[in-house]
């Protein structure tokens, strides 16, 4: 069995919506031999993500950058992770009410030093959540999910 670890911060109706959107895609028909696991960012432990196969991360800009909760998350796990998650895949979604350059940059740079894979395309969305931007989450959870089943 695989494991996929969700790791979110969703302080808004819209932002459990796409993290429920996100879920609910890992669960897509088809996907089999894929535990996930779902775990708020301040409370993610390093043995979480050293049990896991890939991540699957979700956050609002804040301030031009990742959310406090998720900044805390890699703040905590870094350095036990270092070598010992070299090549995981990882996907995130990251929502935002004007600019998500900040976030995205922050997440790649943190990610790049991780030395992790960005097995999907980093979703970001801007505005009010809408329907579209459910399907979109949907569709990278089901991705996340489907790139861990097992051969
Ligand atoms: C302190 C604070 C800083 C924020 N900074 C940004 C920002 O830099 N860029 C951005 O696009 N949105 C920013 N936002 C908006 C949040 O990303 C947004 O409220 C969150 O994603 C929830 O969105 P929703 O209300 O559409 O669900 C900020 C919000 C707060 C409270």
């Amino acid at each position: 069995m695989q494991r996929l670890l969700v790791v979110h911060h969703s302080p808004s109706a819209g932002l459990r919506s796409l993290l429920a959107a996100a879920v609910e895609g890992t669960g897509a028909d088809g996907i089999d031999g894929v535990e996930v696991v779902v775990v708020e960012a301040l409370e993610a432990t390093p043995a979480d993500v050293a049990a896991a196969d890939g991540y699957l991360l979700g956050t609002p800009a804040n301030l031009g950058y990742i959310s406090g909760a998720l900044k805390h998350f890699f703040d905590v796990v870094y350095k036990p992770s270092l070598g010992v998650t070299r090549g995981r895949p990882y996907g995130a979604w990251i929502h935002g009410e004007s600019d998500t350059t900040g976030a995205a940059l922050a997440l790649d740079k943190i990610t790049t030093g991780l030395e992790w894979r960005l097995a999907q395309p980093v979703f970001e969305s801007i505005g009010p959540v809408d329907e579209q931007m459910g399907a979109q989450c949907w569709e990278l959870g089901a991705a996340m999910a489907a790139s861990l089943m097992p051969d």
